[in-house]
């Protein structure tokens, strides 16, 4: 039986996906190939994904069916029973971090009620702008970031300079570097993963109270559910690279001037969203290795209820056979 919506917190299935997920990629870490990493990443979140209750299909993930062979955008997954459902998948969000062996690489899943998800089409990154909880309805994507990080430092009671902007470190940036400098905040700069950039604003023991700049569409989308759960808030635009991306979108009847909200982003009133960090972040320690197996450390949320579980997870080698598909 399929169901329109869910019967269940399904966020504490999800996180054997993105355990699964981050165990593998782990295993990568710091030894220079992105793409193996990538690769072991989704085998084994695909080889666990079938398990959960759930009819759904792939409308963020590897990209095209010919480029990938799992987890690609249309791909029917889950074991076809339950909730009818859209995911958005990121098996590495950080694929360079994992390679370099540095800190913020997460494995990450996003499931929404069927339909609740933004289609990025050809337009592969987005302005973004996100906040906690604290400041939800504080800042104004139209307006300066000078202007928001006054309106923003005045909602949280904090001063310009107590603010903590976290910003991809990118060319394309320098001119927000420049203005955010001026204004006086400080920032948290991140060389990859602004999922997990955009979630560190609804996470108070971070020090991260705005995230500015373009990234990915698809991340954008991932990181609404995240927020949505975390009450918090994430406002975009898309942002084509150059003529030809901007002349498709236009073509598919994109608004390239129009404001997406948290929920034009991710509709979903009850989501679920699973991370679990590959190498150690803000909020979640990486995989450890022990002579057991490993220790796993995973954030799931609900956006219905707003619940928020940090999970820490043994994995016994001696006991997986049987239970994992992937090598532990
Ligand atoms: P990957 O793990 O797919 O490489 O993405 C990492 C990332 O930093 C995202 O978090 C971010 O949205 C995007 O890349 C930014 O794109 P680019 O590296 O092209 O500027």
């Amino acid at each position: 039986m399929t169901l329109a919506t869910p019967d269940k917190n399904l966020a504490l299935d999800l996180v054997r996906v993105t355990e699964a997920g981050a165990l593998a990629a782990a295993r990568w870490a710091g030894r220079g190939d992105k793409y193996a990493a990538d690769g072991a990443a989704v085998d084994a979140m695909r080889s666990t994904i079938n398990d959960v209750a759930m009819d759904g299909i792939v409308v963020i993930g590897e990209g095209e069916k010919d480029k990938a062979p799992w987890l690609y955008n249309g791909e029917a997954v889950g074991n076809g029973t339950g909730f009818q459902s859209d995911i958005a998948v990121d098996p590495i969000d950080g694929t360079s971090l994992t390679a370099n062996g540095r800190h913020g690489a997460i494995s990450v899943i996003a499931v929404g009620e069927r339909g609740s998800m933004f289609n990025p089409g050809p337009c592969v990154y987005m302005e973004k702008m996100a906040v906690g909880p604290a400041g939800r309805g504080a800042v104004d994507i139209t307006a300066s970031y000078t202007d928001n990080l006054k309106e923003l430092a005045k909602r949280l009671g904090k001063e310009v300079s107590e603010l903590g902007v976290v910003i991809l470190e990118r060319p394309r940036h320098e001119h927000i570097v420049e203005e955010v400098r001026s204004a006086g905040a400080r920032i948290l700069s991140i060389t990859d993963g602004d999922v997990a950039g955009a979630i560190a604003t609804a996470w108070p023991a971070s020090g991260a109270d705005i995230l500015f700049g373009v990234g990915g569409t698809p991340e954008g989308v991932i990181a609404a559910a995240a927020l949505k759960g975390l009450g918090g808030e994430i406002q975009g635009r898309l942002w084509p690279r150059n003529d030809s991306e901007r002349n498709a979108a236009i073509a598919q009847g994109y608004d390239l001037t129009r404001v997406l909200t948290t929920d034009d982003l991710f509709a979903g009133d009850d989501g679920f969203f699973s991370m679990t960090a590959i190498t150690d972040g803000e909020f979640l320690r990486g995989v450890r290795y022990f002579d057991f197996g490993a220790i796993t450390h995973s954030m799931v949320v609900r956006t219905k209820s707003g619940t928020v579980r940090l999970i820490e997870t043994i994995h016994r080698r001696d006991k997986s056979a049987g239970f994992t598909t992937f090598a532990l």
